[in-house]
């Protein structure tokens, strides 16, 4: 096929982008979006903030523009994110304890019915692990709630939408070797073990020179999935340009086509100038939507 949704149909994965609502009037944007891709993640539109403002009060208005616009144009939706240390509303920031628990399980609660049968996947839980040699959870306003704080969000999630997969999604958990990664997968594990309703795992990509695509990386992905769960890339991006970064996302894209229960891949953006970093050229297209080398890699390898 001669596009990364249609190719990636074909061997029974997805391809996926990061959308912003404010560039569904983009037509060059829109154009690409609609042609390439066959899953869409809201950038920010689907996080806390957006989505409850003020304590239960959900404003879904931005979110539903993403999901409409997917659905009208047969495309998937992945759910970005339920629970989070980051990006949540001034009130969310400022409780803690038992009020806060109760705040967080209602905001996964809601959001996961209002959008309850339009989900393919949600994080559940996004980035609850710390970074460095611990291994352990990321200290946050959530985790002092205590440590069950994410199987509770699990389950409330699977109560709410029992037909989306659930993931718990991360970065820098890519390298199997990190002592992040291996906690994630002693969390899994443990989550499997206990039957926590958990689905999946999302492995952000966020890779340039100081983090870069971990030759093991296939290795990673199918230690992940034969725990029981299925594997996404959810958030792909990666720093350079030319040949050297085309091999790179060749070799992200091979990782996951070797893993059966690899579901697809989401770039975390269209064009270079739509991306959160803010300098460099981490995407597929560049500025003016003209495909890059990184593209035909990655078309040739679905
Ligand atoms: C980023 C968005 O791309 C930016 O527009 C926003 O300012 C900050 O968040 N990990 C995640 C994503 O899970 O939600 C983040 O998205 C990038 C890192």
């Amino acid at each position: 096929a001669t596009t990364l949704g249609a190719s990636a149909a074909e061997r029974g994965r997805y391809f996926g982008t990061a959308v912003a609502a404010n560039k569904l009037s983009d037509s060059t944007y829109v154009g690409i979006l609609n042609r390439e891709f066959d899953m869409v993640t809201a950038e920010n539109e689907m996080k806390i903030d957006a989505l409850e403002p003020q304590q239960n009060q959900f404003n879904y208005a931005n979110a539903d523009r993403i999901v409409n616009h997917a659905r009208n144009q047969g495309k998937k939706v992945r759910g970005h994110t339920l629970a989070w240390h980051s990006q949540q509303p001034g009130w969310m920031q400022n409780m803690s304890g038992s009020a806060l628990r109760s705040a967080m399980l209602n905001h996964v609660t809601k959001v996961a019915t209002y959008y309850r049968g339009k989900i393919h996947s949600w994080d559940v839980v996004n980035e609850a692990f710390a970074d460095g040699s611990s291994g352990g959870r990321r200290d946050s306003n959530l985790q002092r709630t205590g440590n069950d704080w994410i199987e509770a969000a699990f389950r409330a999630a699977r109560a709410a939408d029992p037909g989306a997969k659930l993931c718990y999604n991360d970065y820098n958990t890519d390298n199997w070797s990190h002592a992040k990664t291996q906690g994630v997968y002693r969390m899994v594990q443990d989550f499997k073990t206990r039957g926590v309703p958990i689905d999946c795992v999302g492995f952000q990509a966020h890779f340039n020179s100081g983090n870069p695509v971990p030759s093991n990386y296939h290795t990673t992905l199918q230690n992940f999935a034969n725990l029981g769960v299925d594997v996404q890339i959810t958030e792909l991006d990666i720093e350079g340009s030319g040949s050297t970064q085309a091999q790179q996302y060749q070799g992200v894209v091979q990782a996951c086509l070797a893993v059966s229960r690899c579901n697809g891949v989401t770039v975390w953006g269209i064009r270079d100038s739509d991306s959160w970093r803010a300098s460099g050229t981490p995407l597929l297209f560049d500025g003016s939507g003209n495909k890059k080398a990184a593209y035909n890699s990655v078309l040739s390898a679905l």
